[in-house]
């Protein structure tokens, strides 16, 4: 984990305070976001801090720093850190205040807290190149999931019960339309369309998401936003989700049936290839 920001400081963890009562230890009151970090660049590093903001003014909460600090300090974790392959989590809470629901008074002063911190994460290359298992689950969270906040409840319940099945991920319905993975979007492919949820408020905007979008486009591979339902997902010849952390990661069982032909499918690895040619550009684009 090495060193870690608190407001506008790197520190060792030691030094490190959370009060007992941040607002997002008691209320999950606050938004974060997830970096990867390739050969010690951040990745899409601009389009998380400005998600990060969104999600921010969707709660009403005023972060006190400018987005160019925020990108300063991490860039300057990363490589106090000596992070090669690796993630920054980061967050905002509504910070420290006695505990009632509505939001601390301006008089209170009390002041947002930003936090953030590195992992080493490998390449999750083996399932990448094999695909994983997936179950299906009813998604019981709230109606705003376009925003990234940190009550992560109904999510690490379905997580576990994907895990307690031998999966990788559980995607998640609504009265049996698909809306996305417990922490990933997810996607068919039927007939040579690419499908998934629109990014309504029914699912988070993927950061991974948006740049498959704009690589189908460049690429001339159809990309359809609308609602699916579990039988097309039973019915499709690729299944595959994208998160920051899994890239674009082929599904080939779904609640124990076999996807296609139990491979990972033609488009997915196109989208593999476009992808992995997306984070080389851009990390040698910065040096
Ligand atoms: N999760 N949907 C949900 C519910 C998510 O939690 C995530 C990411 C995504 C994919 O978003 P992106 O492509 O911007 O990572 C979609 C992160 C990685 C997490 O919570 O660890």
């Amino acid at each position: 984990m090495g060193k870690i920001i608190l407001g506008d400081q790197i520190l060792g963890r030691p030094d490190v305070h959370i009060d007992l009562e941040d607002r997002g230890y008691q209320f999950g009151d606050g938004v974060y976001e997830v970096i990867r970090v390739y050969g010690g660049k951040l990745f899409t590093m601009k389009e998380h801090i400005a998600r990060l903001f969104a999600s921010a003014k969707k709660i009403k909460l005023d972060i006190s720093m400018a987005p160019e600090q925020i990108q300063k300090l991490v860039e300057d974790l990363v490589k106090e850190n000596e992070v090669d392959f690796g993630s920054v989590y980061m967050q905002v809470t509504r910070g420290a205040a006695p505990r009632t629901h509505m939001f601390p008074k301006p008089a209170s002063n009390t002041k947002a807290v930003f936090t953030a911190y590195t992992n080493e994460v490998p390449k999750p290359a083996s399932q990448l190149e094999n695909g994983v298992e997936a179950i299906t689950a009813e998604d019981i969270r709230w109606l705003r999931c376009d925003i990234k906040s940190l009550n992560l409840l109904p999510n690490v319940l379905a997580k576990q019960e994907a895990a307690d099945a031998g999966c990788f991920e559980a995607i998640l319905h609504r009265s049996g339309i698909v809306t996305e993975g417990s922490s990933s979007n997810a996607y068919i492919v039927k007939n040579g369309e690419v499908i998934t949820h629109p990014a309504d408020h029914l699912i988070l905007n993927g950061i991974t998401r948006q740049v498959l979008v704009k690589l189908c486009k460049e690429n001339g591979i159809p990309f359809v936003e609308k609602e699916f339902e579990l039988k097309d997902l039973q019915n499709a010849d690729e299944v595959f989700i994208t998160s920051t952390t899994s890239e674009v990661m082929p599904v080939i069982k779904v609640d124990g049936k076999t996807v296609g032909d139990g491979t990972p499918g033609k488009i997915t690895r196109k989208l593999q290839e476009l992808f992995e040619a997306k984070i080389n550009q851009e990390i040698m684009a910065n040096f």
